[in-house]
């Protein structure tokens, strides 16, 4: 058995699927890793680092993709790799099913096994293979230092000879994974942090980080069974207009992570909002490329409203992606484990397992 990953287009994607730290795990369950010449060298890891573990490396990618049981990557294949993979071949990875429909379902026809990870349930027995968060995790934690690099005041408050600083407001919005390690973050850096959601149960999470939680007055707990946020109703996002307005004229730094799993992000800060906002803030919007929380998002870009400064990436984890290829390279490492019979020492699709039904694009 064999499992290959070749390199991702590096101008989109920095992050790997397979670390030196992670080949003994695939090689005691009885794989053969195989790479790309160069494989992590933009990350500082040599072939040399891989090859001393016993994997395989060679410059000829199509060989990889084409001998390999298992592919492991990040994004989507470009269409002429895509035309390689065969039937009863598994390729694992984050494909953004609603984007890439007609690539996956072309892989589907041939009857390759294709698995997207973002659609992993949020079980309990899922959370060591949970990429959303672990990436989620992270980005929640850079947004912050992105944020604070662009603010050009201290963020903790400082009593000096010379006068003190006051610390600086935070507000985040939405309270999930990235947004709970954006409290964190903001807080152990001193800032003062407050944070909403739609939520009931991220209150008490949010307080237990020392942040404070602005309530919508009259809200209903807008929470799914599975734990996801429903799009609010008109008359709350009414109400949460009015609290936010106010409020953002006393912050100085806004990180915005909210999000409705399958729809575009909802616009909560909109343009008055902003233009109230004092000169020198800065907005950064995780939900850029679902289509921003702010009125005046761009991917890629910092725009400036009156000194405002908004700003949000399509990928922020290529400014971490060490740290993030290392947790990747886990959660997918333990999704392989859990689709591999040891047994049988084959892949085993037990569709009666809803990890591995839930991932399975059909
Ligand atoms: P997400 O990335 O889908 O959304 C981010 C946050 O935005 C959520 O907290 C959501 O409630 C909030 N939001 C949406 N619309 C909003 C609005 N209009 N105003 C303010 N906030 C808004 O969420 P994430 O981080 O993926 O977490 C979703 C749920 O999954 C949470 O309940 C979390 O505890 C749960 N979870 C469970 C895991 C497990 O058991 N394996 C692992 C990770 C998360």
């Amino acid at each position: 058995m064999r499992v290959g990953s070749i390199l991702e287009n590096q101008n989109l994607e920095k992050r790997i699927a397979i670390t030196p730290e992670i080949i003994k795990k695939y090689t005691s369950l009885g794989f053969e890793v195989f790479l790309s010449k160069g494989y992590g060298s933009h990350l500082g890891i040599n072939d040399k680092d891989y090859l001393d573990l016993g994997a395989k490396i060679s410059n000829d990618e199509n060989e990889i993709l084409t001998s390999s049981d298992i592919i492991l990557q990040l994004g989507i294949l470009t269409d002429d790799k895509n035309s390689l993979i065969k039937k009863d071949q598994n390729l694992i990875g984050v494909f953004n099913p609603y984007e890439n429909k007609n690539k996956i379902d072309d892989l589907v026809k041939k009857k390759a096994n294709v698995f997207s990870l973002e659609m992993l349930p949020r079980i309990t027995r899922a959370q060591s293979m949970d990429i959303l968060s672990s990436q989620a995790n992270l980005a929640g934690y850079k947004a912050v230092i992105e944020s604070f690099a662009n603010f050009e005041k201290a963020v903790p408050m400082m009593m000096t000879a010379a006068g003190t600083i006051p610390a600086a407001k935070v507000l985040v919005v939405g309270a999930g994974v990235a947004g709970l390690q954006a409290i964190a973050t903001a807080k152990r850096m001193g800032a003062i942090v407050f944070a909403t959601d739609v939520r009931t149960a991220s209150k008490e999470q949010v307080e237990s980080l020392g942040g404070k939680f602005l309530t919508v007055e009259g809200s209903e707990n807008l929470e799914t069974e599975g734990g996801y946020a429903k799009e609010a109703s008109d008359e709350f996002k009414k109400k949460q207009e009015e609290l936010l307005a106010e409020t953002l004229k006393k912050i100085d730094i806004v990180i915005c992570t909210a999000l409705i799993p399958g729809k575009k992000a909802p616009l909560i800060i909109k343009e008055n909002m902003i233009n109230n906002m004092q000169p020198g803030s800065v907005v950064y919007d995780l939900a850029a490329v679902q289509g921003g929380n702010t009125a005046y998002t761009e991917v890629d870009k910092v725009i400036d409203r009156n000194g405002v400064k908004i700003m949000g990436e399509r990928n922020i984890l290529n400014k971490l992606p060490v740290s993030a290829s290392n947790l990747y390279a886990k959660n997918i490492f333990n999704f392989v484990d859990n689709l591999f019979d040891k047994e049988k020492k084959k892949i085993n699709i037990n569709l009666d397992d809803e990890i591995i039904s839930k991932t399975l694009m059909k």
